[in-house]
């Protein structure tokens, strides 16, 4: 499609966007026409390395042979059921998940987005426990519906929203390479943790109901709380009868070398997860999974979610087929391997680039910040917008991330279908915008001397 057809459709058709806002300024990014494996291509025939596996919900792959072939099966036989009527897909999704959740985790409720499944999980955490008040970390993202996954989604401006929900704040992150108390692990004893709950309870205005997180908060900049925080957050939950919530959307389902992401903290037992993003191989289906304990609680309240399409059976045998693939595929064993590729080449280019100042992240979530001075931190979004501009040219798509007004963490979520030499070719790629990068500074340092 031609760049002037697709400028007018943008401005006489679509919703207009503020062209410095996340959505803004699409019509100067690549238009997507084709897709599979782990490369996409735009009108014009160009590829693309596609390192943010979609919106996250290509992470098998896109196209994954699999699924093309249940999905396609199972359109021609049922799409669409009634929910007041179980169906054999619906079932058969409800068995798979419970008998792969680790214990006590069983139970599942199927929903259609990632946001869905986390305002069902705040109502399951408030049902269950007869409280009200909701508190996550100020890095945090958990969904882009209006009132309730936006006034928990901290690491976006709550303000722009119309009404903010009641009964939610926020908690300090701990972001241990920006320590908002200037503290180091393990000498700090998490203490982020201990002054934030301090405050949080002289804020609450009701009982309290849950603690919501991400196991490595993906959005905010990759950041990897450290060892035995969630632990100690669920001993904190437990003490005021609050549920801990672990939003899996970016984590869950192999990404972090797990199959799911809470599961880097051995023992560790949440009594509610979120599950969407890749659940459905590309199609959207979203589950709440929870205890036999937390659901009788919360059913004996009441407790009810659901959406018209949550249990179609088409998403339910793409949810399926998706679980067959990670387990048997052993997706968890190959973010590890990924990971090691992409974190060794990372630690390879900090020796030729000052600009690298952490290289984190779990399996095939992983994020690179960057720094215009290792000593001081001092963020360099302007020359992680320049690395991003360059990678795009060259062919291999990313997102830039960070906490609020920071925008110098580059996040890299591949499929976990990646092989060794499109990760050579994305890290080639990478080496040589950092040099572009190097150069160009090289330059105008000299100019700047001549001009002086
Ligand atoms: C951690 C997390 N939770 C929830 C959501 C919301 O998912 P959805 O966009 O499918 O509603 C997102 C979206 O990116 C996310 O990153």
């Amino acid at each position: 499609m031609e760049k002037k057809r697709v400028k007018s459709i943008v401005e006489k058709y679509m919703f207009p966007t503020e062209g410095t806002s996340y959505m803004g300024g699409l019509e100067n990014r690549p238009v997507i026409a084709k897709s599979e494996g782990r490369t996409v291509w735009d009108t014009n025939g160009k590829a693309y390395l596609d390192f943010q596996s979609g919106q996250m919900g290509a992470a098998l792959g896109h196209q994954h042979q699999r699924m093309v072939e249940r999905i396609t099966a199972t359109m021609q036989s049922l799409m669409h059921s009634s929910n007041t009527m179980l169906n054999v897909p619906r079932l058969r999704l409800h068995e798979k998940l419970g008998k792969i959740l680790p214990r006590p985790l069983e139970k599942s409720v199927f929903l259609v987005s990632g946001s869905d499944s986390i305002e069902a999980s705040i109502d399951l955490a408030r049902k269950a426990t007869g409280g009200l008040d909701i508190i996550g970390l100020h890095a945090g993202l958990h969904g882009s519906t209006s009132y309730v996954t936006r006034s928990v989604s901290f690491n976006w401006d709550r303000k722009k929203h119309v009404a903010v929900a009641p009964h939610t704040g926020s908690v300090l992150t701990p972001y241990c390479y920006r320590c908002p108390l200037g503290l180091k692990f393990p000498k700090c004893e998490i203490q982020c943790l201990s002054a934030s709950l301090e405050l949080a309870d002289a804020n609450f205005t009701a009982t309290p109901a849950g603690f919501i997180s991400e196991p490595v908060l993906s959005a905010g900049g990759v950041i990897v709380p450290p060892d035995g925080y969630f632990t100690r957050v669920k001993a904190e939950c437990d003490k005021r009868g609050m549920e801990l919530i672990m939003d899996e959307a970016q984590t869950g389902l192999g990404k972090t070398g797990k199959l799911f992401g809470f599961q880097n903290e051995q023992r560790l037992k949440p009594g509610i997860i979120a599950i969407s993003k890749h659940f459905g191989g590309g199609l959207p289906i979203s589950a709440v999974c929870t205890t036999a304990d937390v659901a009788k609680r919360a059913a004996g309240r009441g407790y009810f979610a659901t959406r018209s399409h949550a249990t179609d059976p088409l998403l339910c045998a793409a949810g399926e087929e998706s679980l067959d693939i990670v387990v048997e595929e052993d997706m968890p064993g190959k973010a590890t391997q990924i990971e090691r590729w992409i974190k060794s080449a990372f630690r390879k280019m900090a020796k030729d680039f000052e600009w690298i100042g952490d290289i984190r992240g779990r399996g095939v979530l992983l994020g690179i910040e960057l720094v215009s001075d290792r000593e001081t931190r001092e963020p360099a979004n302007a020359a992680t917008q320049k690395i991003y501009e360059y990678a795009l040219d060259k062919g291999l798509i990313f997102q830039i991330r960070g906490v609020r007004e920071l925008k110098n963490v580059i996040r890299l979520v591949p499929p976990m279908t990646s092989t060794r030499a499109e990760v050579d070719q994305a890290m080639s790629i990478l080496y040589d915008a950092f040099s572009e990068l190097k150069k160009k500074g090289t330059k105008r340092k000299a100019t700047l001397r001549k001009k002086r």
